[in-house]
């Protein structure tokens, strides 16, 4: 895989897989599901639902009423996580790893984001947990924010650094972590760095976007999410770090369906949809960096070794051709406007499978 240039019409890699999605449930669940079943072959499920996916039996249940929302013929698999909670038991993760289908654990700090308020208020009540996640080889999944009301929300993932994870990492080193949705040079930096088991997800919106796409011509809450945008220097890290090679870094679109009026009020959710034309958004960053060819080790290959599950064996195939991102898709009783809405995108699935399109 390499020569790409302006002239590729079609581009084939393994097919995907999406190392952290928001799924949601009921009427919302099925709305989605299936935009990330057209392109992934696995992904990551976070579990902050309310209440939150916080034990084995809840995360059974959860993953039963995914697979039952598929479409007919998807070929998908959820990959479930548990919620940590103040709560959360070493039993319970004993239960986990022996399940099969828990693939992780996801620390919230309480009242980072959106449904974190179950979310642990102090690490060390969770110590007897991250110790048996350490013994398990499970990994912790971070949303790596401070919740401090003192520091600047700009300045919140960087202050994560240094105030919980590098504390954290020291205690439990053998503890396997990934930092989900890094957004700042800070973070590329730290995960280029670190020793020990460490990896980080990527979103499309981090990628495409600085902080001025927010208040572009007007405030536009669907390209808010937590963590917040940043200038365009740290967009610029992100962008080096996915396409560099590195395998510490992976594919993971946040994808995080809020309905349009839940995002478009006096007091907006956070979160952008960018499920269905999440792989044709990375395509499009990796192209404008000249680094098409390193796209399917990013989407395809860093997260599955990361997680120690095979590599995908089908295929999928992007074909160059302009396209517009719908205004808005249905959504439950009301609509959803994606991530890139109206906007032109240069590339678009064609195919998934073994066969080769014409
Ligand atoms: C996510 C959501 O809506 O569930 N929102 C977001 O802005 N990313 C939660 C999260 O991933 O932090
Ligand atoms: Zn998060
Ligand atoms: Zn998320």
């Amino acid at each position: 895989m390499n020569d790409y240039s302006a002239a590729t019409t079609a581009l084939r890699l393994t097919r995907p897989d999406d190392w952290h999605l928001h799924l949601r449930d009921g009427e919302a669940l099925r709305a989605v599901v299936g935009a990330s079943a057209a392109q992934f072959a696995r992904a990551i499920v976070m579990p902050n639902l309310r209440p939150p996916v916080a034990t084995v039996d809840d995360a059974r249940a959860y993953r039963q009423r995914i697979l039952d929302a598929l479409p007919a013929g998807a070929r998908f698999t959820p990959l479930m996580t548990l919620y940590l909670t103040d709560r959360t038991s070493a039993d319970e993760i004993r239960r986990a790893r022996d399940s099969g289908f828990v693939h992780a654990v996801k620390l919230y700090p309480a009242g980072a984001t959106t449904n974190s308020d179950a979310g642990v208020t102090d690490l060390r009540r969770t110590w007897p947990v991250l110790d048996a996640m350490q013994q398990a080889q499970m990994p912790l999944l971070v949303h790596g924010e401070v919740t401090d009301p003192d520091v600047d929300v700009f300045d919140r993932e960087a202050a994560f650094i240094d105030r919980v994870l590098i504390p954290l990492r020291r205690d439990f080193p053998a503890l396997r972590v990934v930092f989900e949705h890094v957004t700042t040079r800070e973070a590329v930096q730290y995960v280029e760095h670190a020793g020990g088991a460490i990896g980080a997800t990527i979103t499309p919106q981090h990628l495409l976007y600085d902080r001025n796409a927010l208040f572009a011509g007007g405030l536009r809450p669907h390209r808010y999410c937590l963590p917040v945008l940043k200038r365009a220097t740290h967009r610029r890290a992100l962008v080096e770090a996915a396409t560099g090679g590195n395998p510490r870094f992976f594919l993971g679109t946040d994808s995080a369906p809020h309905a349009a009026h839940a995002k478009e009020q006096a007091c907006g959710c956070a979160g952008c949809y960018t499920a269905p034309h999440a792989i044709e958004s990375y395509a499009t960053v990796f192209e404008a960096a000249g680094a098409l060819d390193r796209l399917e080790a990013f989407a395809s290959f860093h997260g599955a070794d990361f997680y120690r599950m095979p590599r995908n064996t089908e295929c999928i195939e992007l074909r160059r051709e302009r396209w517009t991102v719908p205004s808005e898709l249905p959504f439950d009783d009301d609509v959803i406007v994606p991530l890139c809405a109206r906007e032109t995108i240069p590339w678009k699935l064609a195919s998934i499978g073994s066969r080769s399109i014409q």
